[in-house]
Formats: structure tokens, C-alpha cells, sequence
């Protein structure tokens, strides 16, 4: 044992008393300093720099249009509804505009454009944030039906997409930056129904947007948010809809999984939701300010200690340590018991 230690202790000795060692050490510092500076750089005239902001009737786009409006950026904030544009107009100052966008709707996003067409003039646009988004119905994925899938893979990703290339012109013009909200559910997958899938699918848009688009002066940035308290995340819209998708099942498919699934599913939800998620929804608008307002910036923005801790290393990790955890955090259905 003794031999084993003095042996150890010489070997790291031998190693870091190596030039080698500190030349390497010099030289990450050095580089993790000039990262750091530099990702510090910001650009300047934010009161000439129009920012469209997709999904502002509440949660992240809501406090983004606000928190941009009072740096000074002039705001065009997009909401769903009457009622979250009225609310938005009211908090922000006469310089943010809102417009009414429906994301699944073609002609209504081709009026968005035209509207910001005429607010930013001959500048161009700086900004496009993809924030609007929707996460249910989710659940196991026997529960589902296609046309589930596709009321979340409307909004999420081909409404990123068709949004995106309808902006792309003004974008140019103002050799500006697409900020597109994935999640860490884009990275694993930890819930059946479309939201996973969409989350995957804008992150692999936004990687070939990016290398495509450099070349004219665009850049594009990722959010991958982790849990976080939102209209998305809200548990009671959630487990209404699990039960709709509980309810419609047949008798024999609900004995299989057992009477009480539905409420140790719902349990377990509940359960990781108030462990995981945070309510300080600024990690993520913060995230999306330094996309906008820095010199360079990056490519990736882990928002959250659950996203940069827990979820992105997960997501590095074999497919079986994440299979394990599910297994670990989900019920058991009473037939699935002996498999
Ligand atoms: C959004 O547009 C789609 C497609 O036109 C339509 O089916 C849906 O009802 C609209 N949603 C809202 C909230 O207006």
C-alpha cells in the first residue's frame, strides 16, 4: 500500500513538475481568458436594431419583449391572442409593437412580414427569436394518436420553419441573427408525443441554418432551456390532457397498465416538475439577450444548473443510464411487471 501511494505521489510529482504540464496549463488558462473576454464584446445602436419575437403572450417571449424594450431595442413582439398582445402593449413602452401571429398559419405569418417590412424600413431585420411553442397532448406514446403529434410538430417545428424562411429576406438585409428556442428535450428524450421530436428537429434546422446562412452574415443560436415554470410545463393543463388521452383508451389496453397508472403517471410528473423546474424564467431571457446583444455569439446556450448539470451530460452519457433513469423516475405498468 505504501509503495502503491509513494509511487502515485512521485508519478504526479514527475508530471507536474514536467514543463509540458505547465506549458498546457499556461496555455488553457490563457485560452479560457480570451474566450471569456471575448465573449464579453457587445454591439452597440440598440435603438436602431428591430428584434421579432415570436410567442410573447407569455412565459420566456413575454419577458424577452419586455426586458429588449427597456435596453432600448425596438420591439416587434408577436402574441397568439388579443388578449396577451393588449397585456404586453400595456406593460412596455409606446416604442414595442405587437402583431397577431398564428405560426401554423402561412398567409398570417406572410402579414407579420409585411408588417415588420414596413416598421424596420430599409435597415433590415436584426433579430428573429423563435420562442412560441406548445407541449401537449404528451404521454406514453401507445396513448397517442398521429394527429397528436402533429398539433405540437405544427407549432414548434414547421412553424419555426415556415417563420424562419419567410424572415430570412429581412434577416439578410440586416445581416441579423435567428435565436431558435430548442430545449434540453432536444437533446433526450424524456416524453412521448411530439414535443421531443420538434425539440430534436429545431435543433437540427437551426445547426444546418447556421453553416448555411454564415456565409451572408447571418448567425443562429440555440436556447436549450431545462425545466422551467411556464405555460408549457403547467402541470394541470398537462394531467387534464393525460386524462382525455386515459379516458379514450380501450377498457383492455387500461386494464394492462392497470387502475392506478394514471395517477402514479400524473404523481410522477408532479414529482419531477416541482424538483426540476425553476421560476426564475430570466436564466433563459438572459441567454437570449447575450444571442442579440453580444459581438459573438454562441452557437449553444445551456439555460438552468438542471440543463448544464444534469441533463446535458446525461444526454453524453450511453443511451442506457438515460433508459435507467426514466425507468427509475416512471411508473411500472401492472402488466409489464414480469418483462
Ligand atoms: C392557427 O391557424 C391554424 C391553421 O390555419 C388554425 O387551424 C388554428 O385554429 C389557428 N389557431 C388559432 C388560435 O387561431
Amino acid at each position: 500500500m505504501a509503495f502503491t501511494n509513494s509511487l502515485e505521489t512521485g508519478l504526479l510529482e514527475v508530471i507536474l513538475s514536467h514543463p509540458a504540464f505547465t506549458c498546457v496549463f499556461l496555455l488553457a488558462t490563457l485560452a479560457a481568458i480570451r474566450w471569456y473576454i471575448r465573449d464579453s464584446y457587445k454591439v452597440d445602436g440598440f435603438g436602431e436594431k428591430h428584434v421579432l419575437i415570436t410567442g410573447c403572450d407569455s412565459g420566456f417571449g413575454n419577458l424577452l419583449a419586455r426586458q429588449l424594450d427597456r435596453k432600448g431595442f425596438r420591439v416587434i413582439a408577436t402574441c397568439l391572442t388579443e388578449k396577451g398582445a393588449a397585456d404586453l402593449a400595456a406593460a412596455a413602452s409606446p416604442r414595442l409593437k405587437t402583431v397577431l401571429l398564428n405560426v401554423t398559419d402561412s398567409a398570417s405569418i406572410r402579414g407579420a412580414v409585411e408588417f415588420a417590412s414596413r416598421e424596420v424600413g430599409g435597415r433590415g431585420l436584426w433579430g428573429l427569436v423563435n420562442n412560441a411553442g406548445r407541449s401537449t397532448p404528451i404521454g406514453p406514446t401507445e396513448w397517442l394518436r398521429l394527429e397528436d403529434f402533429s398539433k405540437v410538430l405544427d407549432v414548434n417545428l414547421m412553424g419555426v420553419i415556415d417563420v424562419t424562411l419567410q424572415f430570412l429576406p429581412l434577416l439578410r438585409k440586416g445581416q441579423g441573427r435567428v435565436v431558435n428556442v430548442a430545449s434540453i428535450l432536444g437533446r433526450l428524450s424524456l416524453v412521448g408525443g411530439g414535443y421531443c421530436l420538434s425539440k430534436y428537429g429545431v435543433e437540427a434546422f437551426s445547426d444546418i441554418l447556421r453553416r448555411d446562412m454564415r456565409h451572408f452574415g447571418i448567425k443562429v443560436s440555440i436556447i436549450e432551456p431545462g425545466f422551467f415554470r411556464t405555460e408549457v410545463t403547467r402541470l394541470d393543463l398537462i394531467e387534464a390532457d393525460l386524462k382525455r388521452l386515459w379516458t379514450r383508451l380501450p377498457q383492455e389496453i387500461r386494464d394492462s397498465y392497470g387502475a392506478t397508472y394514471l395517477d402514479e403517471y400524473v404523481k410522477a410528473q408532479e414529482f419531477s416538475m416541482n424538483l426540476l423546474c425553476s421560476s426564475d424564467l430570466s436564466k433563459v431571457t438572459g441567454c437570449m439577450e447575450h444571442a442579440l446583444t453580444a459581438r459573438f455569439p454562441r452557437t449553444r446556450y445551456g439555460a438552468g444548473w438542471d440543463a448544464k448539470l444534469l441533463w446535458i451530460p446525461l444526454s453524453y452519457l450511453p443511451s442506457f443510464v438515460s433508459d435507467f433513469v426514466m425507468r427509475v423516475l416512471l411508473p411500472l405498468p401492472k402488466e409489464g411487471r414480469n418483462h
